[in-house]
């Protein structure tokens, strides 16, 4: 989860999360370079004298500064594009969850199993435990078992509202009439927490998303004894 003066991205806990993070310092780092290399020209412009009279129709300048930008564009494309492809790749997924956006809260659905279903709601700031985080935490967690491949199933009821988690790499719209899918695999256990990210309405701030990640064998305890 996110936590104080945190200024770079999340900790990832699935392999698309990590591989988001990769392509983001990839493109920060020829973002610096480009930085730095405008902002040493800029300085010279400051600093010369302006007394070159050879810089019209110098063709050979003009083909570097078109050219060199275009291959630099390449470079941030090709790997954009294939990070693209690999989020939406689904690898026969284990189990599918179904996630309902409502004004203000999410309902979840497991239809392989014992067609669980539930809502899940914030927990007031005025009824939190020492242990919760708030306006993160709500009342009935999702329930997910690490090392496994899964499927999320995205829609709403009544506005469009967005499924965001950032530790997974997941942001999906749900739309009013519309499944969205999208998957991911949790590659160690713990807490993460996310946020609707669709302005909603007044209460958009206040339906967390909670993702419980656990071993597949404490799962499967989990749905028989729902
Ligand atoms: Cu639901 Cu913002």
């Amino acid at each position: 989860m996110a936590t104080w003066s945190n200024f770079n991205l999340q900790n990832g806990a699935s392999p698309l999360m990590e591989q988001i993070i990769f392509f983001h310092d990839h493109t920060l780092i020829i973002l610096i370079m480009i930085t730095i290399l405008v902002g040493y020209l800029m300085m010279n412009l400051f600093f010369n004298k302006f007394i070159n009279r050879f810089l019209l129709e110098n063709q050979m300048i003009e083909l570097i500064w078109t050219v060199i930008p275009a291959i630099t564009l390449i470079f941030i494309a090709l790997p954009s594009l294939r990070l693209l492809y690999l989020l939406d790749e689904l690898n026969n997924p284990l189990i599918t969850l179904k996630a309902i956006g409502h004004q203000w809260y999410w309902s979840y659905e497991y239809s392989d199993f014992n067609n669980i279903e539930f809502d899940s709601y914030m927990i007031p700031s005025n009824e939190l435990n020492d242990n919760n985080f708030r306006l993160l935490d709500v009342d009935n967690r999702i329930i997910l078992p690490m090392n496994n491949q899964i499927r999320i199933l995205v829609t709403a009821s009544d506005v469009i509202h967005s499924w965001t988690i950032p530790a997974m790499g997941v942001k999906v719209d749900a739309n009013p009439g519309r499944l969205n899918q999208t998957n991911f695999f949790i590659n160690r256990p713990g807490i993460f927490y996310g946020q609707c990210s669709e302005i909603c309405g007044a209460n958009h701030s206040f339906m967390p998303i909670v993702i419980e990640s656990i071993s597949i064998k404490n799962f499967i305890n989990w749905i028989n004894n729902y």
